[in-house]
């Protein structure tokens, strides 16, 4: 039977990546990192020399695109092709050029074709699948649907607390930058009609995890 499909939105640095994960492992569930297939798109861009900002080469790059992601939140590994790009596709040259393959129509087509089957394939009794346009785009329908915000104060707070203080506003001003270049793309700042949001500006990482869960809980 097809897998419950917990769709999860938020900007950046809003802990999304690790609540998802989190959630996924303590329900039993699949957990797919859309974020992850962009980034993976964009290292292959900069591997190949091809000009992010030139979509007729990023939509070419496409063609060799042979990305694998498990779904199993034990055993997370990004591939593409035979390499293990699990690290690479984190490092900032790839975060500075995600947006601008991240905004080019056909890449999204493909993805979301992508994200839809791999969610649907996912053998377990739910996958919670996040990113910015999944309540939205990619499951319109799926039972339960989730912002998952916090303020900018707190998302930047987070981040610093893993980082030098130069790192930190480095970084600070990289997350600014991204939201609103994808801001300009889809709308994940606001929550569609339906769906719950969950500010986690006042709650730690457990009490966000929970929070989400009983959502989850309710909507079933
Ligand atoms: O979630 P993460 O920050 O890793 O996402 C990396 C980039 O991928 C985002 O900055 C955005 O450009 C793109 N993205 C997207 N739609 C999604 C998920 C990510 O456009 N559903």
């Amino acid at each position: 039977s097809t897998p419950v499909f917990v769709a999860i939105d938020g900007p950046a640095g809003s802990g999304k990546s690790s609540v998802s994960k989190a959630v996924a492992r303590t329900l039993g569930y699949g957990y797919l990192d859309t974020g992850a297939a962009y980034r993976a798109l964009a290292w292959l861009v900069l591997e190949n020399g091809v000009d992010k900002d030139d979509a007729d080469a990023v939509i070419r790059t496409l063609d060799d695109f042979d990305y694998f992601i498990a779904t199993d939140p034990d055993a997370y590994v990004v591939r593409v092709g035979q390499t293990d790009v699990t690290d690479a596709i984190r490092e900032p040259r790839v975060s500075a050029a995600v947006s601008a393959i991240a905004r080019v129509p056909a890449v999204r087509a493909h993805l979301v074709q992508l994200f839809r089957r791999i969610a649907a394939g996912v053998d377990a009794p739910g996958v919670v699948v996040e990113g910015r346009d999944i309540t939205t785009v990619v499951a319109p329908d799926a039972p339960v649907r989730i912002l998952l915000t916090a303020s900018e104060e707190a998302r930047m707070a987070r981040r610093s607390a893993e980082l030098q203080d130069d790192a930190a506003a480095t970084a600070g001003a990289e997350l600014k930058k991204r939201d609103q270049a994808d801001s300009r793309v889809v709308d994940f700042l606001n929550a569609a009609e339906g769906v719950t949001t969950v500010d986690s500006t006042e709650l730690n990482f457990a009490e966000t995890v929970d929070a989400v869960i009983a959502v989850i809980a309710d909507t079933q």
